[in-house]
């Protein structure tokens, strides 16, 4: 294939934002790609720094429960991993905890939990009220699946995002991965928080088993029909307690290139270098920065119960709290010449 693989027709094709062809994908993710990768990440780079400059937003990350009904093969807090400590946080907690990383300089927050059955919407919306009354800050839900009318209550409520990885956009592969749920329900969920009015983040995980290069080509599709305002990737990280501890993991190589990608197909969205890909390489978040990212999420959960919020193994900053991770990500930040937006960090659209 890559010898008979047209690279002008590539690169005008990623000029051009045109659908990238199943042969097309097909070889962007593979080794052959390899000698042309760093252009292509120059290009995203660009793209980042004409459309969107060269600010980094930060949102605090708070993992206020891993309790989780949920049965996903790669998930370290699933319901399947029964040795796992489960804890919640109270109301008064997570307030005190966003407080703390206010005084640190954190405008925007991440309120991330397993889908927990001991909370109901109303208990939900009890938290974020109190969040927003409280603190002058951008409320980000990644809470998982509820019905529509739990999501407009929480909007309501005063949440400004929700963050809901679609995972794969091939509804087979997903049910691979997902007992418990089906991707039609998923793709509703999105529908349904793209019309609520929230500001809507997405993302798929990369290196799945069983996912090739045309795969993440209609992931691509997918997330660019969607228009999400932000899109969240990360490697699959292989948990040595769920159905896939022995699966090979994704590639940084391939978050990457996913991530330049989206930083074309998608100019003004914001792309965060996740802490995933940070986890599989010390310099994965820097790295990102450099090919489309523009948004960093440090956790700034309370260190109590860092070690059972594990989705997967090798996550970095088990032992740094909020303050540390505060100055390390500004000096990475300042470190790549770029500058550190210290406000709510809201997205403003742009025509392109
Ligand atoms: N490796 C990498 N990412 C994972 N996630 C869950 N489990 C893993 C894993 N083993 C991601 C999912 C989810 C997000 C909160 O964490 O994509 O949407
Ligand atoms: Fe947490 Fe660097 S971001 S220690």
């Amino acid at each position: 294939m890559a010898e008979r693989m047209d690279l002008e027709m590539l690169w005008q094709s990623l000029e051009t934002r045109a659908a990238l062809t199943p042969e097309q994908a097909g070889f962007v993710f593979s080794p052959a790609f390899d000698p042309h990768r760093e252009r292509l990440f120059g290009m995203a780079d660009e793209v980042r720094r004409r459309v969107l400059g060269d600010e980094v937003f930060l949102r605090g990350i708070v993992e206020f429960s891993n309790v989780c009904r949920c049965q996903c093969a790669y998930c370290g807090i699933s319901a399947l991993n029964a040795g796992l400590p489960r804890y919640r946080l109270t109301r008064e907690e997570i307030v005190d905890t966003i407080g703390g990383a206010v005084a640190m300089g954190y405008r925007s927050f991440v309120l991330q939990s397993g889908e927990d059955p001991g909370y109901t919407a109303d208990d939900l919306c009890g938290i974020i009220g109190a969040v927003k009354e409280r603190h002058d800050v951008a409320l980000t839900l990644s809470i998982g699946e509820w019905p529509r009318e739990a999501y407009a209550a929480f909007k309501a409520a005063g949440a400004d995002r929700y963050l809901l990885r679609i995972e794969t956009a091939d509804p087979a592969l997903y049910a691979r991965f997902h007992p418990h749920s089906t991707w039609e329900n998923r793709h509703r969920c999105l529908q349904d928080l793209k019309e609520l009015g929230y500001q809507v983040g997405s993302g798929i995980l990369v290196g799945l088993p069983g996912q090739d290069g045309a795969s993440l080509g209609r992931d691509l599709e997918y997330l660019r029909a969607l228009r999400p305002e932000m899109v969240g990737i990360g490697p699959f990280i292989p948990h040595p307690a769920t159905p896939l501890a022995g699966a090979p993991g994704g590639t940084l190589a391939a978050c990457l290139t996913f991530l330049a990608l989206l930083r074309l197909y998608l100019p003004d969205a914001f792309l965060p270098a996740t802490t995933a890909m940070g986890s599989i390489d010390p310099q994965g978040r820097q790295k990102a920065l450099r090919a489309g990212a523009n948004v960093v999420m440090p956790n700034v959960s309370p260190m109590t119960h860092r070690e059972e919020y594990q989705l997967y193994p090798g996550k970095i900053c088990l032992t740094d709290d909020a303050g540390a991770c505060r100055t390390c990500v500004e000096r990475m930040i300042v470190g790549l010449g770029r500058t550190v937006n210290t406000g709510q960090g809201h997205i403003r659209r742009r025509v392109y």
